[in-house]
């Protein structure tokens, strides 16, 4: 954050004592003790030093597909993942006390208190109802129609619902991190001549608007705005106009750039971290640049790594302060598995030779629903070294790997939910220069568990998910010489001996 942010902090905390010490005039000595438990105050990288809440329903979810899995190295290694930090979706109204697909906000927070030790602890919010929600696809639009009603609704039953929550004293200690609308702002430059997307584009600016005011109020909240991925807006001309749309948004708030803690990349999308076999874009294969293959298009960022340095420098140029942190949501984008290229390709065609070096196995980077074959990124990780142009808070799982993104066919819902063909594996779409789209068959609605993708992105890891201690030898143990064994089990057998008087095989060290 700003060192502009940092004194507005600072007058907020100066207020606030002020308030306290004239409390404590009038009710003196008991005020005294609040002053102990007083908050910390905002901090630069809230994740620097911090654990991150792990969420019981996503780790018993996952627990659960490990006593299915049917592989022993599989079920360890979604035993690993049962154990790594999600994020928490507010994707509904109904969301905030809880409903049937899961506990409300007060029991996440509640737990990640009890989750707390010694050290600070990040609590990643995703903040995402928008009126008009989702305007380029279908498989997440939301409850909330893009007009002022629904404006008026996503401001007093969501926002300030969720603030309230939020700003209980109960909660103080925990740094509360919160991932600002996804799709929506990036929606705005790209996709305004769709007219669903004009329609919401005032709700857009106003909510998020709104939500940074409301969240930044509260001293332990940080903002992280979503900026979609570099498949998305990684050309010039759209990340100079995206950063120009932030900063305009955040100008427009109360605090104005000292509300926005950062930017999020990669929320729910399969864009890998790095190329390592195209490591620099603005080479040519056979006499023709590579950025003008079909399936770069022209675009330098070729991963999030160039991407988030690329935005971290035209948002500070927008006049955001340098020490805005970047975040990349590694949940998805790992791309192991079998077909994993190991080295880059030798094809003299710059196509080939791309198709052939990726990583990225999508036939193309706008294919977002349920990408066949992707596998889990990174594991959550504060301040990842190597990547210092891009200015890394961290690494983080915002989409809970598991999760569906959308539905491969129509199904009734009560959320606003639609059939996008995205999601449907035998749909050949125009916006995927006439492909099929790969998506995994059989996808439930977007948030709900699907299992089968689940196991792919288990399996397709990179790096490669640590398992625990797997069995690999199944023979019952056998019994050392000179021991009497007990009742043997398949993995366990009592030992026992009879001591002896004869210290004359000793080393002699003790010499009694
Ligand atoms: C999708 C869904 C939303 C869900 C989220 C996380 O965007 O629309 O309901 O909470 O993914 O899985």
């Amino acid at each position: 954050m700003s060192t502009h942010g940092k004194r507005a902090v600072r007058q907020r905390l100066r207020a606030a004592t002020t308030a306290a010490a004239a409390m404590a005039l009038l009710a003196a000595p008991l005020c005294i003790t609040t002053s102990a438990s007083a908050a910390e105050a905002h901090v630069d990288n809230p994740f620097a030093g911090a654990t991150q809440y792990v969420n019981p329903t996503y780790a018993a979810a996952v627990e659960s597909a490990a006593t299915r899995a049917g592989d022993a190295t599989l079920a360890a290694k979604m035993r690993t993942v049962a154990k790594q930090p999600t994020a928490v979706w507010m994707d509904r109204i109904s969301a905030i006390t809880g409903n049937a697909d899961g506990n409300g906000l007060k029991f996440h927070l509640d737990n990640a208190v009890a989750q707390k030790g010694a050290g600070p602890i990040v609590f990643n919010l995703v903040i995402y109802d928008l009126p008009g929600r989702d305007c380029f696809a279908l498989a997440s639009n939301g409850e909330l129609p893009a007009t002022d009603a629904g404006l008026a609704r996503y401001k007093t039953e969501y926002i300030d619902a969720i603030a309230a929550l939020l700003a209980d004293p109960k909660y103080q200690d925990l740094r509360i991190v919160a991932t600002i609308e996804p799709d929506s702002l990036p929606n705005l430059v790209t996709n305004i001549s769709e007219p669903a997307c004009q329609q919401s584009a005032p709700y857009y600016r106003a909510g998020v608007k709104y939500a940074l005011d409301k969240l930044h109020a509260i001293p332990n909240v940080y903002n992280y705005i979503d900026i979609g991925h570099s498949g998305w807006l990684g050309w010039d001309s759209n990340a100079g106009p995206s950063a120009t749309l932030f900063a305009e948004v955040a100008k427009s708030t109360t605090a104005g750039f000292a509300s926005v803690d950062g930017f999020v990349s990669d929320v729910a999308n399969t864009t890998p971290l790095v190329e390592p076999y195209l490591p620099d874009s603005s080479i040519s294969v056979g006499g023709t640049p590579i950025r003008s293959s079909s399936f770069y298009e022209w675009n330098f960022d070729f991963d999030e790594t160039d991407f988030t340095a690329h935005m971290h420098r035209l948002l500070v140029a927008a006049g955001f302060p340098s020490s805005i942190g970047m975040l990349i949501d590694t949940s998805r984008n790992g791309w192991g598995g079998p077909n994993r290229p190991t080295a880059a390709s030798t094809s003299t065609n710059h196509n080939t030779y791309v198709n052939e070096s990726k990583v990225d196995k999508r036939v193309h980077r706008g294919a977002w629903c349920n990408p066949l074959g992707a596998g889990i990124g990174e594991l959550p990780q504060a301040t990842p070294s190597g990547y210092t142009a891009s200015h890394l808070d961290a690494f983080v799982w915002i989409k809970p790997p598991g999760e569906s993104d959308g539905a491969s066919s129509e199904i009734e819902n009560d959320q606003g939910k639609r059939f996008d063909r995205m999601c449907d594996p035998t749909f050949v779409s125009p916006k995927l220069s006439n492909q099929l789209t790969g998506a995994t068959p059989g996808a439930p609605l977007a948030g709900q568990w699907f299992e089968a993708q689940f196991k792919t992105l288990v399996a397709n890891a990179y790096p490669v998910i640590p398992g625990g201690t797997t069995p690999t030898d199944t023979t019952a143990p056998s019994v050392p010489a000179g021991l009497t064994a007990g009742t043997t089990t398949t993995t366990s057998v009592p030992l026992s001996w009879t001591a002896s008087t004869d210290n004359s095989g000793g080393s002699g060290v003790a010499g009694y």
